[in-house]
């Protein structure tokens, strides 16, 4: 495994680390007290700002990944935590009838307003300003939903397992989750113990991320498919303390 690969989680903590304070700052600056005070609002600032930075750095690692996920999307879409839409350029516009894009941090709501505008998208897509497990609320049917993208998010959301099956149960059946998510080293026991001790950390600098969390296993658990193509990403090493799945799984038709 490159050395590179190795400190990538040490990078990552730090620059989020920096961003605690840049958020602070720019609070203060702004006048904006209120959202110093609370931890969560606090906490959507500091992403936003972290994500203003890195997130560009990281879909420019894996484009190509967040394009065969994202693309293969067709009818009525559920786009998980698209973040400030640096992946939305990747939906095929003839193939897509209706994305709701399921974004939490409203502090990135402008970027991916603009990014949805600058994709040709806006007269299908949504934004809804909560969770994948706040989904009830905004009206979303069971069983209306033909794709569900999962891509870098749902290793930050809460009671995976529940939410999963709450989301396989919106799925049509033959509806699919198309995933590209970074997950617990199943392939590599000192790089999971490496991981298990990231993860002290990880979550309370990364906003509720796991770096742990056995995403593919809880996925293949949600229900019952008709067929689940997911594996490692063969461009990894079995050592790398960040690894992705990649894949399509297809709810069951009956
Ligand atoms: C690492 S970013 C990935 C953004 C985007 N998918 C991309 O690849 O550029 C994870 C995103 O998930 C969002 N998120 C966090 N908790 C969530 C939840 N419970 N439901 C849906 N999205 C969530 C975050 O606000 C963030 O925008």
């Amino acid at each position: 495994m490159p050395l590179s690969a190795f400190l990538r989680p040490f990078l990552i903590l730090g620059l989020s680390a920096g961003f605690a304070g840049i958020t602070i700052a720019k609070l203060l600056i702004a006048g904006n007290i209120r959202a110093l005070l609370s931890w969560r609002t606090f906490q959507s600032h500091w992403f936003a700002n972290f994500w203003t930075l890195f997130g560009p750095i990281s879909a420019g690692m894996d484009a190509h990944k967040a394009r065969a996920a994202v693309g293969a999307a067709y009818g009525v879409v559920l786009d998980l935590g698209p973040g400030s839409g640096l992946t939305v350029c990747h939906f095929d516009a003839a193939k897509v009838t209706k994305i709701y894009g399921v974004e939490p941090c409203v502090e990135l709501h402008a970027q991916l307003q603009q990014r949805v505008a600058e994709a040709g998208l806006k007269d299908v897509y949504q934004i809804l300003p909560c969770g994948a497990e706040e989904l009830a609320a905004y009206g979303i049917e069971r069983e209306s939903v033909d794709s569900v993208v999962c891509c870098k998010v749902l290793c930050g959301i809460p009671a995976p397992e529940r939410v999963t099956k709450e989301l396989y149960a919106y799925t049509k059946p033959g509806g699919q989750f198309l995933v590209w998510e970074h997950v617990r080293n199943g392939r590599c026991t000192p790089i999971r113990g490496f991981q298990r001790v990231l993860q002290f950390v990880w979550p309370h600098l990364l906003q509720g991320c796991n770096i742990n969390r056995p995403t593919d296993e809880i996925l293949r658990n949600a229900g019952k498919w008709d067929s689940v193509a997911l594996g490692y990403d063969q461009e990894q090493s079995s050592w790398d303390p960040v690894p992705f799945v990649e894949g399509r799984l297809i709810k069951a038709k009956e």
